[in-house]
């Protein structure tokens, strides 16, 4: 197998946590015969310094015209002023949107070794194997009008929750597709007692349910969804909902992981090259010290495997090894230990 991923390691702890994952890579490669060739751009408040935007045109190209993109984090408080016209942010989204990468999964498993890390209660969390589906490409982070304007002698601040029938289609069709290969349970949280694009949402998510009717669906307001992720964790199987509200819902189900480093993610579309990453941001506070954990990456590249580069096998190997590791003790400083960024990818390698 030959595949091309470009490699955006961004800011922050990103190249540092990004080059374990490569690491990964390269021994999966080597073991199996393939090849699979890096191609390292900018990408985030880098490319803010070194070309004055978050993402230049050809990188988004080069992006697009690779089989996969494996990015780190972007960010920093070197880029915070929130007057600033460029920021790092507009780099990923612009990334997400020119990708089309529409569905952003983002697993949350609970390593029966690391309960102990979580705040939540132990008993709470056994067997919570959630797979929540971010809409990525739409919603509050994209809608238009969105801006600043006078009214009133009062300066207002506008963004607009706009969904097509089209966008949650697609979104929802993914989640009971996903839904079969797992417990064929959906949950489609919304707040439709309130928004009128939450009520469109639920109209189609009803519509697909019906047309799957292997698969138990549920709908759930946004506010309850967020108290049952931490009352009843386990009952969740797939979590499918918009763009915000998957944002904010799955930094609170990283918690119930032990920590945000943990936590990998893929982005896909309609076929194109799918963008892998881990939801933890740039972590500035402990950038360039190497003690970042990298099993966020190192687990979005397994799940690059799966879904860009057809290695099931390979994927499942990685995170077998990563599951090992943690079973073997191994700690990076988020949950507790005093392994080095690379000492934790060792681990993984060793048991590769
Ligand atoms: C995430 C992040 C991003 C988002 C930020 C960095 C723009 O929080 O991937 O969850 O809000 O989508
Ligand atoms: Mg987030």
């Amino acid at each position: 197998m030959k595949a091309t991923i470009v490699v955006l390691p961004g800011d922050g702890i990103g190249p540092e946590v990004t080059a374990e994952a490569l690491r990964v890579l390269g021994a999966v490669a080597r073991k199996g015969g393939h090849e699979l060739r890096f191609e390292e751009r900018l990408m985030g408040g880098c490319s803010i310094d070194a070309h004055g935007v978050a993402l230049t045109p050809e990188v988004l190209r080069d992006c697009q015209a690779a089989d996969a993109v494996l990015l780190g984090a972007v960010g920093g408080p070197k880029w915070d002023d929130p007057r600033a016209k460029v920021r790092p942010e507009q780099g990923l989204l612009g990334l997400r949107k020119g990708l089309g990468v529409f569905a952003n999964l983002r697993p949350v498993r609970v390593h029966p070794a690391l309960v102990d890390a979580s705040p939540l209660k132990a008993d709470r969390l056994v067997g919570v194997d959630i797979l929540v589906i971010r809409e990525l490409t739409g919603g509050l982070y994209f809608g238009e009008p969105k801006g600043r304007h006078m009214k009133d002698g009062h300066e207002h601040a506008v963004d607009t929750l706009d969904y097509a029938d089209y966008e949650v289609r697609r979104v929802t069709e993914l989640a009971f597709r996903l839904a079969k290969g797992r417990r064929r349970k959906v949950t489609s949280v919304d707040k439709a007692n309130v928004l009128e694009s939450s009520r469109l949402w639920r109209q189609v998510a009803t519509a697909v349910g019906q047309e799957n009717p292997d698969v138990a669906l549920d709908h759930m307001l946004v506010d309850t969804a967020a108290m049952r992720l931490v009352q009843a964790p386990a009952s969740f199987d797939v979590l499918v909902t918009e763009n915000m509200f998957g944002d904010i819902l799955t930094d609170e189900a990283a918690v119930l992981a032990g920590s945000m480093g943990m936590l990998p993610s893929a982005s896909l579309g309609a076929g194109g090259p799918g963008l892998y990453e881990p939801i933890h941001g740039s972590a500035p506070d402990i950038a360039g010290k190497g003690i970042a954990n990298p099993l966020g990456t190192i687990l979005s590249a397994a799940m690059m495997l799966r879904h860009s580069l057809g290695l099931e096998e390979e994927a499942a190997a990685v995170e077998r090894a990563a599951e090992a590791a943690i079973t073997g003790g191994a700690r990076t400083a988020d949950l507790g230990g005093t392994l080095s960024t690379r000492a934790m990818a060792d681990e993984v390698l060793r048991r590769l």
